[in-house]
């Protein structure tokens, strides 16, 4: 599906960008992977490597809240793999306390990590990225969270943070009108990786709430697919696609073959996620084929 695509994902040394990046490599992108933490990236390098898919992997080490270093990091991927068609600002990071107890300098590292390190991201790729193509535009995809729009208590600067991407992904796409860039964002429940769970993510004992990180592959892979090249300023609220999952495992024959069937069956037993799911039928279409 990503066959000779170049794909940069920030964060990519556990979790969710983990799981994005392998999803990625095995549809045959060349990937660059950034994160602070070299060990892990060269682990997600090896593991690539023994996939035998002889994709290219650069790993670079930088902190998203330092320009400079996001900076030469990209410019490192691009010497290496070329011109960007997806660049996935993932990093991110989290600290639960009551907020006249938060302190401040965590506070501020929230904001630093999961916003600023967005604008840098995509201030950084911005020249590396593939724009010279309408029907196979770039794509510039955020991770969110459900954070927005339910703001969990104790999570004030984490909640501050991912409203505040939702607005810059909206802002960015309504500027970038005219170029050949898309802006997206996967917005997660929760997810059984560090960030949630800290030493005792992976250990299996995950609440069955809890997602597997590799649970949003389809949907970071439909975003980076050709069938997303119109989709532009899209929120993909995971619950309301596992929403539609659980209902497609349930839907009688004929009713769930494609969008255009199942859409009704959907609206009547879940009219909440129906109104997120709706305009992004081909997400559903998709989740059906690779099902
Ligand atoms: N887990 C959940 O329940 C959940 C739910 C909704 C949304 N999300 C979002 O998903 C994204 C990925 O998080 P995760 O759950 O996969 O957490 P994770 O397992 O802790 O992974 C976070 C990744 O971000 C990197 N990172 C953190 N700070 C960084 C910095 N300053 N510069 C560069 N890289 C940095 C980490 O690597 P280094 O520490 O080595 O830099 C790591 O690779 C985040 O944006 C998070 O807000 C998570």
């Amino acid at each position: 599906m990503l066959k000779g695509k170049n794909v940069v994902i920030t964060g990519a040394g556990r979790g969710i960008g983990k799981a994005i990046a392998l999803a990625c490599a095995k549809e045959g992108a060349n990937l660059g992977l950034v994160a602070r933490t070299i060990e892990e990236l060269n682990n997600i390098k090896k593991e690539v490597e023994d996939l035998g898919t002889n994709m290219k992997v650069i790993v670079q080490s930088a902190d998203v809240t330092n320009f400079q270093e996001v900076m030469e990091a990209f410019m490192t991927i691009h010497e290496e793999i070329g011109f960007f068609n997806g660049v996935i600002a993932n990093a991110g990071y989290s600290r639960m306390w009551a907020t006249h107890e938060f302190i401040n300098e965590k506070f501020a590292e929230i904001l630093n990590v999961n916003v600023l390190g967005v604008f840098y991201t995509f201030k950084a790729a911005y020249p590396y990225m593939k724009k010279d193509d309408k029907k196979d535009k770039a794509r510039f995809i955020i991770t969110g969270s459900e954070a927005y729009p339910n703001a969990p208590s104790r999570l004030t600067a984490y909640v501050a943070s991912k409203f505040a991407v939702v607005g810059m992904q909206k802002a960015m796409s309504a500027e970038y009108k005219r170029e050949n860039i898309n802006f997206t964002m996967v917005l997660p429940t929760q997810i059984d990786t560090r960030l949630l769970r800290g030493k005792k993510a992976g250990d299996g004992n995950k609440p069955e709430h809890v997602l597997n990180p590799w649970d949003l592959n389809d949907y970071y892979l439909f975003l980076l697919s050709e069938k997303a090249n119109r989709v532009d300023n899209g929120l993909i609220f995971t619950y309301d696609f596992q929403e539609v999952k659980k209902l497609l495992a349930e839907a009688p024959s004929g009713k769930k073959e494609n969008w255009e069937v199942f859409k009704d069956f959907f609206e009547e037993k879940a009219p909440k996620s129906y109104e997120n799911v709706k305009n992004l039928g081909k997400l559903v279409d998709f989740i059906i084929t690779r099902s």
